[in-house]
């Protein structure tokens, strides 16, 4: 029998204690803590997110500063209203949503924003201290990921984790989080030679590929925790992970749904870092 791993709820949860510590800190600060995201062009995916930030933001009583700017703004322009939100002392949080119209060179843009209000945690500083154990504002999903896998009490330490993709914002920081976890780690992608057999030595597998019931029943060990980052269309245009839930689940102890799993706890997560990055800010 295996036990969903409800993120919804985990989300909810964690939104209450959000907005309590934001109430104390204005109590303490005498302001609210303030995120400011900007958006640059119409990208369509980019606005629901960014609505969605914003609604979050609303919820927990964090005050928002939101910037959007035409596709064509300039490099320069949007350079500056970052070293400008940097400076504010208003503000505790810079988000910069990506992807950036072509034009712009993201890189740089990131790097302006200062590694104290990284929340989103994307900066190569935050990474680099991430992948050192030090304190750092970690990605937003995989850091989402970890409090799925404590709230369920899921142990980590000396178990084997594998995880499916290495992107930057994923698969990278997800290892170095499991590794900081005491985890043993192994990191796959398109090129390792054997992924069926890797996934099956997982104790905790995480999917984090981007195609749609891509993880089957035959590459995940009995009694494994599987953690589906995954969020795709299926067949019939229905949302669905990277994992193929309805013949995976049997096998497992836990199992994260999609939706209703880790989706909901990325823009949380959000909203929790900015929380530390206003409370270090005065601390
Ligand atoms: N685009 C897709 N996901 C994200 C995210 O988590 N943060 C930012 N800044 N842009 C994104």
């Amino acid at each position: 029998m295996y036990n969903l791993m409800d993120g919804k709820s985990l989300a909810a949860e964690m939104r209450i204690e959000i907005k309590r510590q934001a109430g104390l800190f204005k109590s303490r600060c005498g302001k609210e803590i303030g995120l400011a995201v900007i958006l640059v062009g119409n990208n369509q995916a980019s606005q629901v997110y960014v609505r969605n930030k914003i609604k979050a933001c609303e919820e927990v009583g964090i005050k928002s500063y939101a910037y959007y700017l035409p596709a064509n703004t300039a490099q320069e322009e949007v350079a500056d209203l970052i070293e400008e939100l940097a400076q504010n002392g208003n503000v505790h949080g810079i988000l910069v949503q990506l992807p950036l119209p072509a034009h712009l060179d993201a890189e740089k843009l990131l790097k302006l924003i200062p590694v104290q209000k990284d929340v989103d945690g994307f900066s190569e500083e935050n990474i680099g201290k991430l992948c050192m154990n030090k304190n750092c504002l970690a990605a937003c999903t995989p850091f989402g990921v970890m409090k799925i896998l404590e709230k369920y009490g899921v142990q980590t330490k000396g178990k084997k984790a594998v995880i499916v993709g290495r992107s930057n914002i994923v698969g990278r920081p997800m290892s170095m989080l499991l590794l900081n976890a005491d985890a043993t780690v192994t990191i796959c992608h398109s090129k390792t030679s054997d992924l069926k057999s890797e996934c099956l030595d997982a104790d905790i597998l995480v999917a984090a590929i981007g195609k749609a019931k891509f993880i089957t029943a035959d590459m995940v060990k009995e009694g494994a925790t599987v953690i589906d980052v995954g969020m795709n269309r299926d067949e019939q245009g229905r949302l669905c992970g990277d994992v193929d839930f309805e013949n995976v689940k049997d096998k497992c102890s836990f199992i994260t749904p999609v939706p209703g799993g880790v989706g909901p706890m990325t823009i949380t997560m959000l909203m929790y870092n900015t929380v530390i990055a206003a409370n270090r800010s005065v601390n």
